[in-house]
């Protein structure tokens, strides 16, 4: 199983200010790329605090990266995937209301069962977790279980600080925007506890091109 990041970050290093709402801030350039990352994963996922900032499907945008897709074997679109776990997540959403495409919710133990049995009806595959919060590797697992190959996370910080706290992470694809939201509450893309000194993971920029002012990094765990 392979595990990527993709992450829109301002200069400053932030993904959003600390209301925590929609922040675009790549360029259109950006949002094709994220398409043609997208479209490469057999699922993507996000942490319930961004799905309430964008309660969307995590499309493939773009009918000749979908006819890849296709030529590949894959699914037309990747599974569109969440992790809340209490399912206090909105409801009637577009992403709920996407029955075309697969959607699935990890949650913990403690979940409602009626909320668990409602998205159901709407088509939604919910996992529950023996743990009060989905945790990484049960996560991939499950992925692994439906004969997914690449798993890509799109944040937020504090949904992708845990895959990287457990060395998780094979790659991360960062676009650095030009400009700057500043606060130290506004969230980065890895938040969690932090690293210890002497135990920075390590990675290896392995791609790296300029688009007008932004800059695409790629780098890989060595
Ligand atoms: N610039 C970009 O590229 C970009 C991309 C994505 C998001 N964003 C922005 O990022 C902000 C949200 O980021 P965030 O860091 O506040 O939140 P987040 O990472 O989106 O969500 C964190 C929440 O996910 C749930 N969760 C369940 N299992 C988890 C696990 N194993 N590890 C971590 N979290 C788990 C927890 O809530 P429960 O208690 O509900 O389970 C947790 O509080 C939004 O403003 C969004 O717009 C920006």
């Amino acid at each position: 199983m392979r595990v990527s990041v993709n992450m829109a970050m301002s200069l400053d290093g932030k993904i959003a200010t600390k209301a925590r709402g929609p922040v675009k801030l790549g360029s259109a350039y950006d949002s094709r790329r994220m398409s043609e990352i997208r479209a490469l994963h057999d699922a993507v996922i996000n942490g319930s605090s961004t799905f309430r900032a964008y309660p969307y499907p995590l499309h493939v945008q773009g009918k000749d990266l979908l006819r890849e897709r296709r030529s590949r074997g894959q699914s037309a679109q990747p599974i569109s995937a969440v992790v809340s776990s209490g399912l206090l997540m909105p409801r009637k959403t577009p992403w709920e209301q996407e029955i075309n495409t697969e959607r699935w919710v990890f949650c913990g133990k403690m979940a409602s069962e009626a909320r668990q049995r409602s998205l159901e009806k709407s088509g939604v595959r919910v996992l529950r977790s023996r743990a009060a919060r989905p945790q990484p590797k049960e996560i991939l697992k499950a992925f692994e279980a439906a004969g997914a190959k690449r798993v890509l996370l799109e944040g937020g910080g504090e949904f992708n600080s845990s895959f990287l706290e457990r060395g998780l992470v094979d790659r991360i694809h960062l676009t650095v925007t030009p400009l700057l939201i500043g606060g130290k509450d506004s969230p980065t893309w890895c938040e969690g506890a932090g690293f210890m000194t002497g135990k920075f993971p390590r990675f290896r920029l392995a791609e790296f091109h300029q688009e007008g002012d932004e800059l695409y990094l790629t780098y890989e765990h060595l």
